[in-house]
């Protein structure tokens, strides 16, 4: 075990940064994972940008302060909230955050025309502006803010009629509109990939951000990313045998789960400690 191994800290409103986390697993096997999911203030969607920076720079501070070498907002809303912020913030410090994938959806179209499922926070943010203003081009993006799908993902089983009905009231629209790329801009949408591809049908293509941001870590690690036998640690500000419960049906994994209590402090600062 090496003193010096880095760990990666992981922050997401609840269970979607599993899907960003489930591919730092794939490409960085044995590199220790710190993975924070706020339930307590889920869902982050429909927040103000301003209120969710808050909760991201405490869920920072304390990822630091457990050695993570490099923190991943791995959700669209904290990095449409924070990511900018983080970087002013803290200058000599590594954070990866994820923009809707608008350049591999736009360069794969044969129709020019793409669909984009997310959130409020997401579609409204500074990451989302600067990706249309960057990439879309000549092609068509159109956008469906789909708050009720992250409720499905994190609490619903995806193979119901019910939740194929609420699937299907976002994507076909998208399909009937000719769009034959689907970007999935919050992490919990790679959960019910499997419901949105059937309703979509083969010839849509669904751009899960998952694996290009893990391909990020892995470059920003380099020579760094040496396994040091350190377990993985999973924190949730809401249940801990819910969260326990979801690891273990979303990846297969049997680990503890550790509660985390927010504070407020004079001057509005908010701070997690482990809760007793
Ligand atoms: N998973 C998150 C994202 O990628 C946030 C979902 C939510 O809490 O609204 O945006």
């Amino acid at each position: 075990m090496s003193a010096s191994a880095p760990k990666i800290g992981l922050l997401d409103s609840g269970i979607g940064g599993l899907s960003v986390l489930r591919e730092i697993h794939r490409q960085l096997p044995g590199i220790p994972t710190l993975y924070i999911a706020d339930q307590a203030h889920l869902p982050y969607g429909s927040r103000p940008l301003d209120e969710l920076h808050g909760y991201v720079d405490a869920m920072v501070r304390f990822l630091h302060g457990q050695g993570a070498s490099i923190v991943v907002l791995a959700c669209h809303a904290a990095s449409a909230a924070s990511l900018y912020r983080l970087r002013q913030t803290w200058p000599e410090r590594r954070f990866v955050g994820i923009e809707p994938a608008i350049k591999p959806a736009v360069e794969q179209s044969s129709s020019h025309i793409v669909g984009v499922l997310t959130t409020q926070a997401t579609a409204g943010g500074p990451l989302f502006r600067r990706v249309l203003a960057l990439y879309a081009g000549q092609t068509r993006v159109i956008t469906r803010v789909a708050p009720d799908l992250v409720t499905l993902a994190e609490t619903g089983d995806p193979h119901t009629p019910e939740a194929e009905r609420l699937v299907r009231a976002h994507v076909e629209p998208l399909v009937a509109a000719g769009a034959d790329q689907i970007v999935l801009a919050c992490t919990h949408f790679p959960f019910l990939a499997e419901t949105i591809q059937r309703v979509a049908g083969p010839d849509v293509r669904l751009v899960d951000p998952g694996p290009a941001v893990a391909r990020q870590v892995s470059r920003l690690l380099g020579a760094e990313a040496v396994r040091s036998g350190e377990p993985d640690v999973y924190y949730t500000t809401g249940s801990r045998d819910a969260f326990r419960a979801a690891l273990q049906r979303l990846l297969l994994i049997d680990a503890p789960v550790t509660a985390l209590r927010w504070s407020a402090h004079t001057a509005g600062e908010l701070s997690l400690e482990e809760a007793t």
